[in-house]
């Protein structure tokens, strides 16, 4: 492992990212002792100089952070701020003395750690711009680059966006990050899954009856509709978010925890998701956008009247896919994934749906074994399982043995950007995406733009609900149900 002294240069500076997740991470990283030498550099097109910055996310952080005086004051003077013209490469030339002032400040011997929190059509142009003053070379120190999603728009733009980075870094300098794999629970999998002799024998085809993987949000797209638009769920949360947990959950344990052996894995995964034809994508996938309603007493917006969304959009705000791995483990095991914005509750899970026992000796409704896998809010894991309800008879009733996250007590669990930050200045691209991975990630979901473009149906859903009925539809073609979790996983989900 190597050091984590460096400067952190933000491209984006000026930007929400900077000031909502990054600036705070690192502000929390440096009141837990994780940063020794470092220094940010925050770099955007904005006329603001150290003193205006440093105002500037000291406000931030006074909003969402616990600071006291001291430790916010002595953060504050770590940051500095160079204004460029982030699309002018003779411009970059500022960052030179910039950063050599800052290495010899910290004696931070070079090392650099750059993270375009930049909209997505810089992500090209920063590193050549980089690349023209000699700031992506390893002579002195390590430089890495951190790409944002998302990684591309669709399969052949990926492809191009990565041999534009590729001509200046290399691939172990890439970090492309996907904040889901910095989440401890999603981490946790792993551990759930590997370091238990429990669950692994069962882990496959012939216990497994079905996955639900549930990404939902009850907020709906806020300031960020300009954006959103052109994106979608699709693309904001399924290619990149969702697979990735799919993939935690299906790959096979590496042979050990390092970056390659993880990456293979998931990119394995990646690889095995059985091709969608014309026919899923017709039968097996829904797309929904939603309407206005009223929720607790509020009028809630639709999505054609957010701020910066087009009144003929028809940009989904919920997908939820049928899909197969094609491999020895999974073969026939359906994974059901849906995510959507104001779905009733904020909740991201995974659900292990067992198969029922070969004959019912008890009753004909014997409770199914499930192992619901709650990744946030109130992390959690949840196994249920049938027992005989007391009383005359043997009727079985379910019943749940719980674990909540909370109750590990004073562990200081680190946010997912912290880790993330953390892990890229350490060198560990183990939480990153690989290049591989994403490709194969744009490859699958190829046919759901194309049938998008074509004019594929995207259903209307009430704003509160959860999703179209049309999604209902899809997993009960097979007799099954989505779980309708609450935001809170209480003493009992
Ligand atoms: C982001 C998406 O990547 O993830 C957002 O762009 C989404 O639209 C967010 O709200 C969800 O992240 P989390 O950590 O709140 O589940």
């Amino acid at each position: 492992m190597q050091t984590n002294n460096n400067c952190i240069v933000i491209f984006g500076a000026s930007g929400d990212l900077t000031h909502r997740k990054l600036i705070p991470a690192l502000y929390n990283l440096f009141k837990f002792g994780r940063l020794n030498q470092f220094s940010v550099l925050g770099v955007a097109r904005s006329e603001l100089n150290d003193d205006t910055f440093r105002e500037k996310m000291r406000e931030a952080l006074l909003q969402t952070e616990e600071t006291t005086p001291e430790t916010l004051e002595e953060f504050c003077n770590h940051l500095y701020y160079q204004a460029v013209n982030t699309s002018d490469a003779a411009d970059y030339g500022k960052l030179v003395p910039r950063l050599e002032e800052l290495h010899t400040k910290y004696q931070t011997n070079g090392n650099t750690l750059y993270y375009m929190s930049t909209p997505p059509s810089l992500y090209g142009v920063i590193p050549e711009c980089l690349a023209a003053h000699g700031l992506n070379t390893e002579e002195e120190g390590w430089k890495r680059i951190i790409v944002e999603k998302p990684f591309g728009y669709d399969e052949k733009t990926a492809q191009e966006l990565d041999v534009q980075i590729h001509r200046f870094f290399e691939e172990h300098q890439i970090y492309r990050i996907d904040h889901y794999l910095g989440k401890e629970t999603v981490q946790n999998l792993l551990v759930l899954r590997f370091s238990n002799g429990l669950f692994e024998p069962l882990w496959n085809r012939n216990y497994i009856d079905y996955v639900e993987i549930t990404g939902a949000e009850a907020i709906g797209v806020e300031e960020r509709g300009g954006y959103y638009d052109g994106s979608g769920a699709m693309r904001d949360m399924f290619q990149n978010h969702l697979l990735q947990v799919l993939a935690m959950v299906a790959m096979e344990p590496p042979a050990i925890i390092n970056a390659n052996s993880m990456r293979d894995e998931v990119a394995k995964v990646m690889h095995s998701l059985r091709p969608l034809t014309q026919d899923d994508v017709e039968h097996n996938l829904v797309l929904g956008q939603y309407t206005a309603a009223e929720i607790d007493g509020k009028e809630v917006k639709g999505y054609l009247q957010e701020k910066g969304v087009p009144s003929n959009s028809r940009t989904e705000t919920f997908m939820a896919l049928r899909c197969e791995i094609e491999n020895w483990r999974w073969a026939g095991v359906p994974f059901y994934v849906r995510t959507g914005k104001r779905l009733p509750a904020r909740v991201t899970e995974i659900v292990i749906h067992f198969k029922t026992t070969p004959h019912p000796v008890f009753s004909q409704n014997a409770p199914e074994n499930k192992l619901i896998i709650r990744i946030q809010p109130d992390e959690a894991i949840s196994m249920r399982f049938g027992l005989k309800k007391p009383g005359a008879g043997f009727e079985a009733k379910e019943v749940s043995m719980d674990f909540r996250y909370a109750d590990l007590a004073d562990d200081q669990v680190l946010t997912a950007y912290e880790r993330l930050l953390l892990d890229a200045m350490k060198g560990d691209a183990t939480l990153f995406a690989r290049t591989d991975a994403v490709h194969a990630a744009w490859k699958f979901v190829q046919p759901i733009l194309d049938y998008k473009e074509a004019g594929g149906r995207v259903y209307e859903y009430e704003a509160g609900t959860w999703g179209p009925v049309a999604a209902e539809k899809l997993i009960a073609k097979s007799g099954r149900v989505w779980r309708k979790p609450s935001g809170k996983m209480k003493k009992k989900v």
